[in-house]
């Protein structure tokens, strides 16, 4: 074989890889993109919007600078949405299993600003700034962190790249087999709220 044709084979098969790839992570990027849209249809798990610890906000967070040095002046709130599958583990009064194809997302999004420095609460209405998101797979996919895949999204919803160890080891805090906080629903268990408050005094 002639020393061109090497070349050549060896740089289509290059750039069949890294197309191969491209596609994969486009496949997996449309997969989330799918996983969370029309999020704002689903049940709210809150029944208005609520404040956001600044220490938790500042770490329940994605990739970019201002998540994690948020504006300490501007106060932030979240609202969790839970879809139809998860709807029921999400609300239950003891921990339940969350069934495969379980979705939960929460928003963020700032207070809204009034006259003279002050601010006043959003509603549900409010145009998030972040999206972190967990969906639930099927057992054997990530057996330490309750199978739960977890990944951070532009206020549109467009995921963001960055490691999600810091998501896992905190909801691994939860001290629950749901890995799901959930201590602001109408009826928190007294384990969510004591979590939460462990939590609180340690971050
Ligand atoms: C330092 C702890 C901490 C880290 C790190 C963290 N979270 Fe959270 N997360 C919380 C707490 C606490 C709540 C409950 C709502 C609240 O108080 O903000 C929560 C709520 C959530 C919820 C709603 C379900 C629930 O558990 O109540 C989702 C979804 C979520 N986080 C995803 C993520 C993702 C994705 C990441 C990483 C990009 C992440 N979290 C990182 C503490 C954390």
């Amino acid at each position: 074989m002639k020393a061109w044709q090497k070349t050549f084979i060896l740089i289509y098969g290059l750039v069949s890889i890294a197309l191969l790839i491209v596609n994969a992570a486009a496949q997996s990027r449309d997969r989330r993109v799918e996983a969370i849209r029309n999020y704002r249809t689903w049940a709210k798990g809150n029944d208005k919007p609520l404040y956001l610890e600044p220490s938790v906000g500042a770490r329940c967070a994605g990739p970019l600078p201002e998540d994690l040095k948020p504006n300490p002046h501007v106060p932030r709130y979240f609202t969790v949405y839970v879809n139809e599958t998860g709807r029921k583990a999400f609300f239950a009064k003891d921990d339940a299993t969350f069934p495969s194809g379980s979705v939960i997302v929460k928003e963020k999004y700032p207070a809204i600003r009034r006259a003279h420095g002050a601010y006043s609460a959003p509603d549900f209405s409010a145009t998030p700034e972040l999206l972190t998101v967990m969906i639930k797979h099927d057992p054997g996919y990530d057996k330490a962190n309750g199978d739960w895949e977890f990944f951070a999204c532009d206020g549109n919803g467009n995921p963001m790249r960055g490691s999600v160890k810091h998501c896992q080891a905190c909801h691994q805090r939860t001290a629950s087999p749901t890995h799901v906080f959930r201590y602001y629903v109408p009826s928190p268990t007294s384990q969510s709220l004591r979590a939460f408050a462990n939590l609180l005094s340690q971050i």
